[in-house]
């Protein structure tokens, strides 16, 4: 049982682009059990068949096309669809990504764009094709992009992806206020470690690097898909209705604990800090 109301989203139009798989199907899911219309996009048919059959069962409405996010004609061609079958679109979710770990002077241009043409084009390709047509419409709408905690902190060894996040975390903020004025609304979630199939495969592929990651958040756990959800279903809704150009992090405290100059001293046992405290005493 979820916090909120079961008509939250009665009869909104949701897009989510890589909506078939992880963190994109868990926030579909919800959006679905609070009265959404659903629309999922993506590469791999197989997959976002599968998907649409079983969020489908409890009798919901989705709908899925297959769509690569880095070719604005499909992106066209899904829109379309999408307004076709559902007559308009309320809330975009950019969620699409692509990544995985490696040390920045092993990466060729191929492997640059790869990310980028997923992350920074595909973001900025769907968002203005529905743009447009919402300003054209006079039509309000909801942007929501998936980013993370480094779009703003930067990140070793996953630098194409905090150079493209980065980028999609300035477009947020700019087009909140430059859409404003068109009643199109944009917000960002900004996660930390998620278990995913996707993510935890190209980014966590041995578990002591999970157990490491563990270590570096206040809170000893990693997110739970629901989680997030809960929190994007919350901004598409028209309770969110003030919050525009805002990013909301949710890591369990992970980058401050990371960021903190003294964070490190939560190692110390309470026999050093006696030690400790009598050393700082008085400046002793
Ligand atoms: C180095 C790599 C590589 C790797 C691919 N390449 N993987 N280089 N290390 N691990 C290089 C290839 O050699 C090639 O360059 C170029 O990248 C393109 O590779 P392709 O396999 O042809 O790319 P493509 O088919 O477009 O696939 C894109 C992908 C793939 C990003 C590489 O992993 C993918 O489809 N990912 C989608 C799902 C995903 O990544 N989910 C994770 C999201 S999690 P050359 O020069 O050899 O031709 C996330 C945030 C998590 O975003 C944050 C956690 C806290
Ligand atoms: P995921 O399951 O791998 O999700 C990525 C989705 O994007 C897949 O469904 C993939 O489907 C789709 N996609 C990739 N390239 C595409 C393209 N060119 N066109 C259309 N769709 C494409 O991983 P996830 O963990 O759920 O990630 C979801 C979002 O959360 C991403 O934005 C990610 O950066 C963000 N995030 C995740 C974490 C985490 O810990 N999980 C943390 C921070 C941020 P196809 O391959 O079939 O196209």
């Amino acid at each position: 049982m979820g916090p909120f109301a079961k008509d939250l989203l009665q009869d909104k139009v949701v897009l989510i682009t890589g909506g078939a798989t992880g963190l994109g199907r868990a926030m579909g899911e919800q959006f679905l059990q609070l009265g959404a219309k659903l629309a999922i996009a993506s590469r791999r048919e197989d997959t976002l068949r599968m998907a649409a059959t079983e969020l489908s069962l409890d009798r919901h409405d989705v709908f899925y096309k297959v769509t690569d996010v880095r070719d604005p004609d499909q992106i066209h061609d899904l829109v379309d669809a999408v307004e076709q079958r559902f007559g308009q679109i309320d809330v975009l979710v950019n969620n699409a990504a692509g990544n995985f770990i490696s040390p920045t002077e092993r990466l060729s241009p191929r492997a640059v764009d790869a990310i980028l043409n997923i992350v920074l084009h595909g973001t900025m390709y769907t968002t203005l094709e529905i743009g447009k047509r919402w300003i054209e419409q006079g039509h309000p709408g909801t942007m929501l992009n998936i980013v993370t905690t480094y779009a703003s902190t930067g990140s070793a060894f996953v630098v194409p992806s905090a150079a493209a996040k980065a980028g999609v975390l300035a477009l947020t903020r700019s087009l909140a206020v430059e859409w404003a004025r068109y009643n199109i609304r944009q917000v960002a979630i900004a996660p930390g470690p998620f278990p995913t199939e996707g993510a935890t495969s190209r980014l966590m592929p041995m578990p002591e690097i999970e157990e490491q990651m563990i270590n570096r958040i206040p809170l000893r756990r990693v997110g739970n898909k629901e989680e997030l959800a809960h929190l994007a279903s919350y901004l598409i809704s028209d309770y969110a209705s003030y919050i525009n150009g805002e990013v909301v992090t949710i890591d369990g405290g992970e980058w401050l604990q990371g960021a903190g100059e003294f964070n490190d001293l939560l190692e110390i046992t309470e026999e050093q800090w006696d030690i400790l405290a009598e050393k700082t005493r008085k400046g002793k």
